[in-house]
């Protein structure tokens, strides 16, 4: 457990109960590869989000519990979603769903966890969250097709990319905070913006990880972004600093979606810089994950919201 995790010690073991509850189904398979996916952990960054966000603003109710496995049910399916399109066969430490079960099941599956997550907002009963988390889960959709389109593609802009990762991974981390806030009376763009920097940063570091991780550490397989021919941070830099057969080696390998020469792609992107090009975009966000949180009260919690935005750059180290 984190020291975040800790600071919500007990509204995080309520919202990870009832995960475990809202997974029931009659339906067998549903209820195994749910269970799979949920049982195998992962951060629950995004619920942790949602807490300190309502707490921060003083919220004295109990929907953010119901909120915060929301966001996750949220985050659940898109990660079954994308274990499918990725193509990818290790997540949380485990075999993904996809690699044991089969795409057809994961995909069926993250749907009804999707769907899951809203019939729970039904239950919060509030329309501008229920509106916000629409909006949240369309913009997924639209980053992640986005991706899919230029998957291949060596010529992907930095631009490009950074609208790309605000919409498969920063939405859900802006609406996550913006609803914690929306429980209260309290301003929601203060943490609205946090949320958003804080989700740029983590996924700038996340594709950091692809190149650099351990693979037990981060429970997936390095290289991947690569094989996928997915133009990140860390190769966009290295594309844009290396010339001739070095530049040759990065494109012919997104064009042919290849992680064949992926230690010597790994050795460029290093020795142009694009690793630590990358760092200091990832700290610049987490810099302005913290702006945010500037204006708001010495409470307790916002601290911890500082140090989350510190860890989502230092899990890289
Ligand atoms: C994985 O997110 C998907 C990305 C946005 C990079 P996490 O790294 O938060 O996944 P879990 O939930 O902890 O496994
Ligand atoms: C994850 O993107 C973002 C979403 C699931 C929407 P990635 O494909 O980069 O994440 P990993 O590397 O599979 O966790
Ligand atoms: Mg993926
Ligand atoms: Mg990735």
């Amino acid at each position: 457990m984190l020291s975040f995790h800790r600071a919500v010690e007990k509204e995080f073991a309520a919202v990870n109960q009832l995960i475990v509850d809202q997974l029931q189904s009659d339906v067998g398979l549903v209820e195994n590869i749910g269970q799979y996916i949920v049982e195998s952990g992962g951060k629950r960054l995004r619920p942790v989000v949602v807490l300190l966000s309502a707490l921060a603003n003083s919220y004295d109710g109990d929907k953010h519990i119901k909120l915060a496995a929301v966001i996750e049910f949220i985050h659940t399916a898109t990660l079954l979603h994308d274990d499918v399109v990725d193509v990818s066969t290790l997540r949380r430490g485990r075999v993904t769903a996809n690699a044991q079960w089969g795409n057809a099941p994961s995909v069926l599956v993250g749907d009804f966890i999707y769907s899951r997550a809203f019939q729970i907002l039904v239950e919060i009963g509030d329309l501008a969250i229920m509106g916000l988390m629409a909006d949240a889960t369309n913009v997924i959709s639209e980053g992640e097709v986005q991706q899919l389109a230029n998957a291949g593609n060596a010529e992907v802009s930095e631009d490009i990319y950074l609208q790309v990762i605000y919409r498969k991974t920063a939405k859900l981390f802006e609406a996550a905070s913006e609803a914690g806030a929306l429980l209260t009376d309290a301003d929601r763009t203060a943490m609205a913006s946090y949320g958003k920097h804080l989700g740029m940063a983590f996924q700038i570091a996340d594709d950091v990880l692809d190149y650099l991780g351990d693979v037990e550490l981060i429970g997936k397989n390095v290289g991947d972004d690569l094989a996928e021919g997915k133009m990140t941070l860390p190769l966009i830099y290295a594309r844009n600093h290396t010339e001739g057969a070095d530049r040759a080696l990065i494109c012919d390998a997104i064009n042919n979606k290849s992680a064949k020469n992926f230690s010597a792609i790994v050795n460029l992107v290093r020795e142009s810089g694009g690793i630590d090009y990358s760092m200091k975009c990832a700290q610049a966000e987490a810099n302005l994950a913290k702006q945010a949180l500037e204006g708001l009260s010495g409470s307790p919690f916002v601290a911890v919201m500082n140090e989350l935005a510190d860890f989502s750059v230092s899990r890289l180290s």
